[in-house]
């Protein structure tokens, strides 16, 4: 067993957070404020080869593993949430499934579009009727010669309103429930597909979160991914992987706050000593690298086992629970060591603060991950 990370893992991380601190960062704040999404930030990703990162080459990737794909939501994560949850709903869930379960045609024509960062991705699978139990969903999906057509409502959905290509999930056969679910690719622009409401949210205020709308929407056949019915199965498949990158995504969050912390704690001085020198402050510092660390390696170990071919879902359920329970008890650890300065804008603690609390709800809430896990753990 090895814990050290390989060369080429160390070198991305190292480009990442360079890019991270360079790029990314220095807008956080203002762009968190002003709820603005910023595609120049994406298209930058994109050169550096991170929109594509799993992928082989010949579908435009840059041929890495999922653990690349980690590190890189991770650190970007680090100084921005909302940039770490742009390239993981990207990744994990708008081209995972392409990749997986698409025709050598769609990955052809979609992935590659997605890979080399041309186009965003999305995935539409809840409703507002239809969060936690997805097979309840409404929207319909009604084959007509060689198209299906859609209607219905998809909400929460991550890059709503800024994507290009949107895996959307609809029922072909009502009747069958879970096995009456058929998935499509939806490309921005084609009729009958609209943008709705755009939430205005406590966190990842600079990741759109919109609904999307489908009002007779002619979606051709070419443009179905998988069979019809493989719809549940393949939301379900692609959720397993994408709750690492939330994962990853907390860990990033709970990182940026701990290292805000500490320098805070370094240089703040009250009865004549910095307060990292008070056992009150230095105790909570090392509680909280403490549970990074666990969150990071169960995370990791999530991202290894699907990189190397092995079974990931409960591990990757784990790495989501416990790193999105973590990021929330450290950020708010976090506020407390800045004390009052930590509870404005002055300092980033507070945009942590609340940019980790969607790591517990969304892509499968603390609770459902709890149910996943208990089931696996007691079949
Ligand atoms: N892989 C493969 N197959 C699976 C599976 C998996 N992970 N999970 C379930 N299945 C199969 C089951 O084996 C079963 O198959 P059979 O019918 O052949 O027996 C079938 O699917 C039905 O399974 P369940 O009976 O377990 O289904 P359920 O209705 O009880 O639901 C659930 C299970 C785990 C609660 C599921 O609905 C779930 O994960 N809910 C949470 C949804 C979620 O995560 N939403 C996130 C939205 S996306 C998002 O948040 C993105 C973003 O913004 C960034």
């Amino acid at each position: 067993m090895d814990f050290r990370l390989s060369e080429e893992h160390d070198m991305l991380r190292k480009m990442i957070r360079d890019f991270a601190k360079k790029e990314v960062e220095p807008t956080a704040r203002e762009r968190d404020e002003e709820e603005r999404f910023d595609r120049k930030i994406y298209d930058q990703m994109a050169e550096l080869g991170l929109t594509g990162i799993p992928w082989p080459e010949k579908y435009e990737g840059i041929g890495s593993d999922y653990l690349s794909y980690i590190i890189a939501v991770e650190e970007l994560s680090s100084v921005c949430a909302s940039t770490g949850v742009t390239l993981s709903a990207h990744l994990s869930l708008a081209s995972w499934p392409i990749y997986m379960y698409g025709t050598e045609k769609q990955k052809k024509n979609f992935l590659t579009r997605l890979a080399g960062g041309e186009a965003l991705g999305a995935f539409a699978l809840s409703e507002a009727g239809a969060g936690s139990d997805v097979a309840s969903m409404e929207m319909s999906a009604k084959k007509d010669g060689d198209a299906y057509i859609l209607n219905g409502n998809k909400v929460w959905i991550t890059n709503g309103g800024v994507a290009d290509i949107y895996i959307v999930f609809a029922k072909t056969d009502p009747a069958a429930k879970h096995n009456g679910i058929t998935a499509f690719i939806v490309e921005e622009g084609m009729e009958g597909f609209s943008i709705g409401k755009k939430e205005k949210k406590l966190g990842i205020r600079s990741s759109p979160t919109a609904e999307v709308m489908f009002e007779n929407c002619r979606i051709p056949e070419e443009n179905r991914l998988g069979d019809e019915g493989d719809g549940f199965k393949i939301a379900m498949t692609t959720l397993d992987g994408g709750r690492s990158g939330i994962a990853a995504q907390a860990v990033g969050i709970a990182q940026g706050a701990l290292d805000a912390a500490i320098n805070y704690a370094k240089e703040r001085e009250q009865f004549g000593k910095p307060i990292a020198h008070n056992q009150g402050i230095s105790f909570k510092l090392a509680d909280m690298a403490t549970e990074i660390e666990a969150a990071r390696l169960l995370t990791y170990k999530a991202a290894w086992l699907e990189s190397n071919g092995y079974e990931y879902g409960k591990a990757s359920s784990m790495a989501k629970l416990f790193a999105g329970d973590m990021a929330m008890r450290t950020t708010v650890e976090a506020v407390q060591v800045f004390g009052g300065y930590g509870y404005t804008k002055d300092y980033p603690v507070e945009r942590y603060m609340r940019d980790a609390k969607i790591t517990q709800i969304y892509e499968g809430t603390n609770e459902i991950q709890r149910l996943v896990i208990g089931r696996m753990v007691t079949e």
